[in-house]
């Protein structure tokens, strides 16, 4: 049951595939952040709910009329959730509690896709913001502002939810069939009619959700692609790489303080139980290097950690770094023994292109991880 008998066309094609592609993108992204491995499409569904958010705001101020921000309905809403239990005032748009939800969602939408794609640059050396990269100690704050904004637009949308189920099921409105057919039941034929312009823009809007669906499902894609490059140790300090990669991976020298490289370099003979020791030119020229490019010469999220949890200062196991740990508390201490893995040191059974500088989740073997 509506306001009346006269079927009125309210919410134009355009609107509710937004409402859709808005619903989609929100709820996919936000289950795939659940699971490690699948950090890219979690990425690649928020662009996809960022294009849609986008759309719909520039709509909100050109879009027919019951779509327009000028439209919505903001002063009544104690009123309107007194009525509660008492027949309802009916709105041929959207009523004041939908009206304020859709701009808090909105805005925190936005808020949410603009700083995910900060954190995937600044996490992960990828994507428009990758140029943040090495800022971590600036702006490790952005992660709280993803999260937070993303489970308050999830409380949000899950009341929006409730909201118009109530509507529908309880005081039989149909404002949530509207969502879907585009029509009302009104007193007065009140149906929006698009101008050529808006139809225009409705095509164009619908095409960007589609291509940017298409687009981003190709990885090389420019909003999300990794801007990581290859250090290669050995062309840098070939020495370095000679004596330090004979009998193990080559540690990036960013994985542990200056401190750490001096302790070591000084007590090569008694290294781990082996013996390394080296020349004292090479063993000079290793330190020189060690400690221009330490954690404390990097400002990439990984050196930033290291420092910040280097605890014991006298330790020279990046394994034994507090930040390490934490990280890897959830594998089990069986599976760093396995044959194919065999040590915690060994980086790179897990890690792809960890021996050239690159540690990204989107690199990370979990796969092998679940394996047993
Ligand atoms: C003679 C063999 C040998 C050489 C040469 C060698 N290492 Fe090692 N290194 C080891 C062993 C064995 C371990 C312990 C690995 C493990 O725990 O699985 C180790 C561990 C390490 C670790 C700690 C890994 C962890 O547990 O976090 C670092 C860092 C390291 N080596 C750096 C170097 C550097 C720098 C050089 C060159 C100066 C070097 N190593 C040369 C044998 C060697
Ligand atoms: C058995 C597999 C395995 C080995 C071996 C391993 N890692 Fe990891 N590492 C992981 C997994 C899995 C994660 C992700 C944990 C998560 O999702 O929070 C991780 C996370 C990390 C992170 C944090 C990445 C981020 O952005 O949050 C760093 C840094 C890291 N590892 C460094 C190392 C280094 C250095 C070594 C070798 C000394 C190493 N790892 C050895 C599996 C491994």
């Amino acid at each position: 049951m509506g306001l009346g008998v006269i079927k009125s066309y309210i919410y134009s094609f355009a609107a509710r595939f937004s409402h859709i592609a808005l619903i989609l993108g929100l709820a996919i992204s936000y289950l795939l952040s659940e699971f490690d491995g699948l950090l890219y499409f979690h990425a690649a569904f928020g662009v996809i709910f960022g294009v849609a958010i986008i759309f719909r705001i520039i709509w909100g101020f050109i879009g027919t009329k019951y779509s327009k921000f000028s439209d919505f309905k903001f002063s009544g809403l104690g009123g309107y959730f007194l009525s509660f239990f008492s027949k309802k005032e009916k709105f041929i748009g959207h009523n004041p509690a939908s009206s304020i939800a859709i701009i808090i969602m909105l805005s925190l939408g936005f808020i949410c896709v603009i700083s995910g794609l900060m954190l995937y640059g600044i996490d992960e050396n990828s994507g428009i913001f990758a140029f943040l990269y090495n800022n971590y100690n600036e702006l490790k704050f952005v992660k709280s502002i993803h999260e937070v904004s993303a489970n308050l637009l999830l409380i949000v949308a899950i009341i929006h939810i409730c909201g118009a189920l109530i509507d529908k099921f309880i005081h039989k409105n149909d404002a949530l069939n509207s969502m879907i057919t585009g029509y009302k039941l009104t007193k007065n034929d009140e149906s929006v009619k698009a101008n050529l312009a808006q139809k225009i823009f409705c095509l164009v809007w619908i095409l960007a959700i589609i291509a940017a669906f298409l687009y981003i499902l190709n990885r090389d894609n420019f909003i999300l692609k990794s801007h990581a490059l290859k250090v290669d140790y050995s062309s840098q300090n070939a020495v370095f790489a000679k004596e330090c990669g004979s009998c193990h991976m080559l540690y990036p020298p960013f994985l542990l303080p200056k401190k750490s490289w001096e302790i070591m370099m000084a007590n090569l003979e008694n290294h781990f139980g082996d013996d390394a020791s080296i020349d004292e030119e090479a063993n000079q020229n290793i330190l020189n290097f060690l400690l221009a490019n330490s954690a404390q010469m990097n400002s990439n999220k990984t050196a930033f950690n290291i420092l910040k949890y280097a605890k014991n200062d006298q330790n020279i196991a990046i394994t034994q770094n507090e930040y390490w740990i934490k990280k890897h508390r959830k594998i089990d201490e069986k599976v760093f023994l396995r044959d194919d893995i065999k040590s915690k040191a060994n980086c790179t059974a897990c890690h792809k292109d960890i021996q050239n500088g690159i540690i990204q989740k989107s690199l990370i073997d979990y796969e092998k991880i679940k394996r047993f």
